[in-house]
């Protein structure tokens, strides 16, 4: 990559001017005043008479694209609109141009990384996402740079700040799910439509641009074993509770025998490891290269000033490049040796809530469909009782079982004629001091 800008001058052009966008163009704006070579020359946005908490110089507020993708004055393009489209094609016209590109967008990116980080290699410029995962926390370049001499064995993360809201205040509070999301709401954590955060498909964008990153494997988003967190209920924390767990909603990627596993799930977080001490909408990212060990990475995953402060990490290393030449860091080769692995291979604890009938023989039969596939009960408890319906909540904590077996026992214990319902099934993560 050659150095190139407008002689002391680097011109940034915003495609977005919401929460982030706000805080990206006041920080390059405070920058120059510091004596910096940034120059905002231009910001897109749908509706230019919507107040906005920032102050731009005059004109340079735009709402047709090509006033920042076709201008020569501008020579990296951040994109902060979010959404699928028109932020791809956006992002290919500004890189097919010759642009930087700076992005947030971790839906373009778990999509359609492979092909954005090849058109920016034939145009001999840059793309960076910094700000894609995890909010403020430097993730991506640690993996990019400072890690790649390590293989990566795993990464285990929180990385949704609003269901890590929801899930601690029914932790903390005793909330209900809905109480607890409508909070989430009224703070301008969760959105209107808290479809991406509660059902974790923003967790899974994640996970797979940090697994594409750490062990050079393409995860396509939807080959991600996916839940959510709508079926976690109040009585579930504090069954946790009374076991020593917290629940969490994880996403995880890590090497085992035979390929790699990425999964994003509610999981039961033994209460005494620093994972379950992650709370609000704080986000957390272990990893474990072979050189390095254990590693820890801990911040405010969201929120206009700590992800500013990712997207301008970017764009001071694509303002370097202009200046000096050099390229910014790469990801590794894809692996052809590393498979991806279905989730029916996973193999952890469980723990099964039931709603039961309240009479003799019910856990026997209970223990036979378990048995039957090879599934050991390492304890039950019974919890409420509701006398007037003769019904009772059951909680079973099993021995490690296989995936596959542990489903296959559920649809028969549902089936069971003492069975009202199944009402969680909730993986226990392991770790390496657990008891
Ligand atoms: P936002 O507040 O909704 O802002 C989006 C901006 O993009 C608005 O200025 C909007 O214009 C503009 N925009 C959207 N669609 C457009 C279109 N078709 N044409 C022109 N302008 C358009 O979003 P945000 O929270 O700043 O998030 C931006 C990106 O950062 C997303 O990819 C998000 O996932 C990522 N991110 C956000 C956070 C966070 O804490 N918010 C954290 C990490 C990553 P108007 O203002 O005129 O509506
Ligand atoms: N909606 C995301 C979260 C923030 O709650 O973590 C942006 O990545």
């Amino acid at each position: 990559m050659s150095g190139r800008g407008h002689g002391t001058s680097i011109g940034i052009g915003l495609l977005g001017l919401g929460v982030v966008g706000s805080a990206v163009a006041s920080a390059v704006i405070s920058s120059r005043k510091n004596g910096s070579e940034l120059n905002l020359r231009s910001a897109l946005v749908r509706d230019p008479s919507r107040q906005r908490a920032v102050k731009l110089p005059q004109g340079t507020l735009v709402t047709d694209a090509s006033a920042v993708l076709d201008s020569q004055n501008v020579d990296v393009v951040v994109e902060l609109m979010g959404g699928e489209q028109p932020a791809f094609d956006y992002i290919c016209r500004a890189l097919s141009g010759g642009k930087h590109v700076v992005t947030a967008n971790k839906e373009v990116i778990s999509k359609h990384g492979e092909q954005l980080r090849e058109l920016a290699a034939e145009n001999g410029v840059s793309l960076q996402y910094e700000a894609s995962v995890g909010g403020g926390i430097p993730i991506i370049n640690p993996l990019l740079d400072d890690l790649a001499a390590n293989e990566i064995l795993g990464l285990r993360a929180i990385i949704n700040g609003t269901t890590n809201y929801i899930l601690t205040q029914m932790a903390t509070g005793g909330a209900s799910f809905e109480d607890a999301l409508s909070d989430a709401q009224r703070l301008g954590y969760a959105e209107a439509d808290p479809t991406a955060d509660v059902d974790a498909f923003d967790a899974v964008y994640k996970i797979s641009i940090l697994a594409r990153l750490a062990f050079g494997v393409s995860v396509p988003f939807d080959v991600i074993y996916r839940e959510g967190i709508r079926r976690t209920a109040a009585q579930d924390f504090r069954y946790a509770d009374e076991l020593g767990y917290t629940i969490k909603l994880l996403a995880a990627a890590r090497r085992e025998d035979g390929g790699l596993l990425v999964r994003v799930h509610p999981a039961l977080v033994p209460a005494n490891v620093p994972m379950a001490k992650v709370e609000g909408v704080l986000n957390v990212v272990e990893a474990e290269g072979d050189l390095v060990g254990p590693l820890w990475f801990q911040g405010r995953g969201a929120g206009a000033e700590p992800t500013a402060s990712a997207v301008m990490g970017d764009v001071r290393r694509a303002a370097a490049v202009l200046r000096d030449g050099g390229s910014v860091p790469q990801a590794r080769p894809i692996d052809p040796d590393l498979s991806l692995l279905a989730m029916a291979e996973h193999e952890c604890k469980y723990y099964v809530r039931l709603t039961v009938r309240d009479s003799p023989g019910v856990l026997a039969q209970i223990a036979g469909a378990l048995g039957d596939l090879d599934i050991s009960i390492a304890s039950v408890l019974q919890m409420d009782a509701d006398p007037e319906r003769g019904s009772a909540d059951l909680v079973i904590m099993t021995h490690p079982a296989r995936e596959a077996n542990m489903q296959r026992a559920v649809e028969r214990i549902d089936a069971l004629g003492v069975v009202d319902t199944v009402a969680n099934l909730i993986r226990v993560e392991s770790y390496p001091d657990d008891r």
